[in-house]
């Protein structure tokens, strides 16, 4: 299969080219650095030592044998250069991945609320009017995130994207149909998602696109089994209090003997999925498409839910860390439930890294191994939801 991978020098994206490429598939990776400028505008940097683009591929090339193809765009910029690639490459799929992805970024300030609407619903819709521009029956499969459906529960598992409903019509009758679960963002990255599914039903119904959304939990884990070939291939790891998300962070934390800072009570409940998994639902993804005239196929890409302050209390046990509750910088519930479908890639063969069986291994072989690269004036989360709200800064 020839395979586009939009975002493909991040953290889900990287693993995803190598693991597409390794199986025999012609990856061609469209990325615009964006994220690399982030780190510069940040001040901060992956914990784990990434190399550049043209190391990475150099490497995956003398390592493999396979060859993985790059071109540098801005897919939310530049429209024609993403057609004519469609054009003349003709992928089967492409793989979105290429947008702003921090919540807490997307909170800073007015800027970073404007760039991250800006980037992502125009990267989306981008590659939504290319590939119906080229005529081309191009499978698109898109990263979404849990997060669309908002963190309560309305009594009821939340389904894979539809929500079944009955009404009754204005002369008596009960009609059944489904209809996009409402969404519910807690964040300007969060409302962009839920913009982009919009897209994907519009664009499904009227062009009749192949569309698969992705609603992925946060992703915990750095390695994959290719990006462990080398050390020119590791993979990045957000431990700021921007782009960190929140285990990764909890088991940098435990590595340089900084407390676990837990927002609030830490009753917040969160769906998770380990990157090696991330990489295989995209396979298996890939290799399910739905039928051309179909609807948008969502899946829920997460494989287990955990309260953070059991996740707090589990790495503590491993590692001896501290705990602090430190105020909490978002606007959200202190408690919630969280109770998923995830029947879907289940049934296609997903077998789940669980977190009892993957942190140990994380903790010792990365945040451990590569600690000495931490910024700890780095570590707390400043970017605040609201005026009303504090940063999220430990008392020690
Ligand atoms: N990491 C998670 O825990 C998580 C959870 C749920 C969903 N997701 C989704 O998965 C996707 C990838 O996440 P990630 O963690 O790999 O993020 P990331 O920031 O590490 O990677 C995104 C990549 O896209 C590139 N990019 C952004 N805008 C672009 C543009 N306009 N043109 C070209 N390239 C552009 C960036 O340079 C970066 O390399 C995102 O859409 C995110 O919303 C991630």
């Amino acid at each position: 299969m020839k395979v586009f991978i939009l975002g493909g020098d991040g953290f889900c994206g990287w693993p995803t080219s190598l693991h597409l490429s390794n199986l025999a598939h012609e990856v061609t990776i469209i990325d615009n650095l964006s994220r690399r400028n982030i780190d510069n505008e940040l001040e901060a940097g992956s914990l784990t030592p990434i190399k550049p683009m043209g190391t990475r591929l150099k490497t995956w090339r003398e390592t493999t044998g396979h060859t993985i193809h790059y071109e540098r765009l801005d897919v939310a910029k530049n429209y024609h250069r993403l057609l004519t690639l469609i054009q003349d490459e003709k992928p089967d799929a492409i793989v979105h991945f290429a947008e702003q992805r921090a919540a807490p970024y997307s909170m800073k300030s007015s800027a970073h609320k404007r760039y991250t609407v800006d980037n992502n619903l125009n990267a989306t819709h981008n590659v939504l009017a290319a590939i119906t521009e080229s005529g081309l029956d191009i499978h698109l499969a898109h990263l979404g995130t849990m997060g669309v459906y908002g963190y309560g529960t309305a009594g009821m598992k939340i389904p894979e994207g539809y929500l079944p409903i009955e009404i009754t019509t204005d002369d008596g009758q009960r009609v059944r149909q489904e209809i996009l679960y409402p969404t519910n963002p807690g964040s300007i990255y969060h409302m962009t998602k839920t913009q982009d599914q919009l897209f994907f039903a519009y664009y499904a119904k009227n062009d009749h696109l192949r569309i698969s959304d992705l609603h992925q939990g946060i992703v915990w884990g750095t390695h994959t089994p290719e990006t462990q070939l080398d050390d020119n291939l590791i993979n990045r790891f957000d431990y700021d209090g921007d782009y960190g998300t929140v285990l990764n962070r909890f088991l940098m934390q435990a590595a340089v003997n900084y407390p676990l800072t837990i927002h609030g009570t830490g009753g917040q409940t969160r769906a998770f999925i380990h990157i090696r998994d991330t990489v295989r639902c995209i396979q298996l993804a890939l290799e399910n498409p739905p039928e051309r005239g179909n609807r948008v196929q969502i899946l829920n890409q997460m494989t287990e839910t955990h309260r953070i302050r059991d996740l707090a209390k589990l790495v503590a046990q491993i590692t001896g860390a501290e705990i602090a509750h430190v105020d909490n910088p978002r606007n959200e519930d202190s408690e919630n439930d969280l109770h998923v479908h995830n029947d879907l890639f289940l049934d296609l063969g997903l077998e789940p890294t669980t977190l009892q069986a993957g942190l140990l291994e994380e903790v010792t072989h990365t945040a451990k191994k590569y600690a000495h690269n931490a910024d700890k004036t780095k570590i707390p989360a400043t970017a605040t939801w609201t005026k009303r709200q504090k940063p999220g800064v430990p008392t020690v």
